[in-house]
């Protein structure tokens, strides 16, 4: 999959872009502050309708203006032209000129991983970047997923509601906790069943990069070990006390370990580094696997983080992704990788918001 054109406007500081891009590696240079990452996460905004930054889509809209836009053409099995307006009062998305109403109707249409100074929250942070990284990899390549997660996140929203009330309605509640455990139910079987996937991919997507390579590891911990029902009518009387949902998927885990010894409290920043790589690398894989062709890669910045020996590990890793009729797009400060990239490379300069090809 790749995409062929970018049209921006008013995009953060990229005031007007028009590009052709062919397929393969992209490399994006400039200085700080000149529109690299604006760039990725517009490929990034258009194949999953939000941010990698985490911020809403005003925040985009460059500054003094009133909407932005982001469109693209998208090659894979086949050809779309996806048109995105975007302002507080009014949103527009198409597909060869269709309106999109439904966002899952939407999601698959670009396929991209994004490789990001946030990713080390995958290592570092709260568990919930952690469930969110499956949740995404489970959205993008289970049909229905993300309508389950809605339905088990609305059914835990209500029941908490429910449960700060001073004499909450029982049988609202276990009305509640049916749905709860109806839809919980299936996705720990979800996550699970991709955790087992995944986990040989990183083991060996890490010894890759890492010159003396530990083990990776990656296992799901889920928040209960018994039956959904049983465990959450085992802690009413705690909930009762803590007025909130105390079990359940929203509370599930994935450990993450290198030889045996926890990555978050043991590893070194390099290591962590690697971790959250090999782990954006293997959900680069697992998506090429299910769906026939690799995702977009969109690298920002990684390259400066790692040690030689790693940067020699991960190059071949990106560029094979690159060849065939994949696409990268990484964003580099300085020309300063020759001899670690094979291939052809499509050079571009970026300065102030404005793109131009170098080669
Ligand atoms: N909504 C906006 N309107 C106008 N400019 C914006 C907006 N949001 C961000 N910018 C500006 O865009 C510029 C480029 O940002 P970007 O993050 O793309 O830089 P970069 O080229 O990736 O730099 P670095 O190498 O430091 O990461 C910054 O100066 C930033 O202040
Ligand atoms: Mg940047």
């Amino acid at each position: 999959m790749h995409l062929t054109k970018l049209k921006l406007r008013d995009f953060r500081n990229i005031r007007q872009l028009d590009a052709a891009f062919e397929p393969g590696f992209q490399v994006l240079l400039g200085r700080n502050a000149q529109g690299k990452t604006n760039l990725l996460e517009a490929v990034y905004l258009l194949a999953t309708l939000r941010s990698f930054r985490g911020v809403g889509n005003a925040q985009i809209i460059r500054h003094e203006q009133k909407a932005f836009f982001a469109g693209g053409l998208a090659l894979g099995q086949a050809e779309s032209e996806i048109r995105y307006y975007w302002s507080p009062d009014q949103r527009k998305l198409t597909v060869n000129e269709k309106p999109m109403r439904r966002i899952t109707d939407y999601l698959g249409t670009l396929r991209t991983v994004v490789f990001c100074a946030e990713d080390s929250l995958l290592v570092n942070g709260p568990a919930k970047s952690r469930r969110r990284f499956l949740d995404l990899l489970l959205t993008q390549t289970r049909p229905g997923y993300l309508e389950l997660l809605h339905r088990y996140t609305e059914a835990l929203r209500s029941r908490n509601a429910l449960l700060k009330r001073d004499s909450p309605d029982p049988a609202l509640i276990d009305s509640f906790t049916r749905e709860l455990v109806a839809n919980g139910e299936k996705l720990i079987v979800a996550r699970r069943d991709l955790v087992k996937k995944l986990s040989p991919i990183i083991r060996l997507g890490y010894r890759k990069i890492a010159v003396k390579p530990e083990d990776a590891d990656i296992t799901y911990a889920p928040s209960v070990r018994e039956d959904l029902a049983v465990s959450l009518a085992k802690s009413r009387a705690r909930e009762q006390r803590h007025r909130t949902t105390l079990v359940g998927p929203h509370r599930d885990e994935l450990k993450l370990a290198l030889d045996g010894q926890s990555a978050a409290q043991y590893a070194s920043e390099g290591q962590k580094r690697t971790f959250a790589i090999a782990l954006k690398m293997a959900q680069a894989e697992y998506l090429g696997s299910i769906h026939g062709s690799p995702p977009i890669l969109l690298i920002d910045d990684v390259m400066g983080e790692l040690d030689a020996g790693r940067r020699a590990g991960l190059m071949p890793l990106i560029s094979r992704t690159g060849q065939a009729l994949g696409q990268v797009f990484m964003t580099c400060t300085e020309e300063n990788w020759p001899g670690e990239l094979s291939g052809n490379l499509h050079r571009w300069q970026i300065e102030q918001g404005s793109l131009k090809r170098m080669n």
